[in-house]
């Protein structure tokens, strides 16, 4: 009997937690579509001239080849939101093509999510994103 309970309170314990990193992603998702996708998205593909800003998955690529575990690469990306100043910037080419990102209204808390849905969601790439960032930065 206390075995089955030790059991149900621990498939408790291990469901309430998927829960819960599954509503922190999916409120991580909302809070980019709301703060970031309009100057991130997929719109305007890999055509800079039509583009605002580099698309999500670029940003992405950048920082995670310095950042590469999630906690360094939340804590970097809400830095950054925080202090958007060029000479910290993991994309001067895009500072130069775009100049730098203007300010955004989000919590330190909103950027963590939003950040932590960047590295772990599966954003989609603009089309022809793969071939111009092995022209930038070689073949993997
Ligand atoms: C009004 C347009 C706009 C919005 C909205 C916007 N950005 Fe940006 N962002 C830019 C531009 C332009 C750049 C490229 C220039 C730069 O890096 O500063 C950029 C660059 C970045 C970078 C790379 C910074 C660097 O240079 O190292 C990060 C990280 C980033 N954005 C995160 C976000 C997040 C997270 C959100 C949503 C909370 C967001 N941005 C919303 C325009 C925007």
């Amino acid at each position: 009997m206390k075995i089955i309970s030790f059991i149900s309170l621990l498939s408790f314990i291990l469901l309430s937690t998927t829960a819960a990193a599954n509503n922190e992603h999916k409120e991580g998702i909302k809070l980019y579509v709301k703060h970031c996708i309009s100057c991130h998205g997929t719109e305007g593909g890999m055509d800079m001239s039509k583009r605002v800003a580099p698309p999500a998955f670029a940003v992405k690529m950048h920082y995670i080849g310095t950042y590469a575990d999630k906690d360094s690469f939340v804590m970097a990306i809400a830095d950054w939101l925080e202090n958007r100043d060029a000479d910290n910037s993991m994309m001067p080419g895009a500072v130069l093509r775009f100049g730098v990102m203007p300010a955004v209204k989000v919590t330190r808390d909103e950027v963590e999510k939003i950040a932590a849905y960047i590295f772990e969601g599966d954003l989609e790439s603009p089309e022809g994103f793969q071939q111009h960032y092995e022209d930038m930065h070689g073949k993997k």
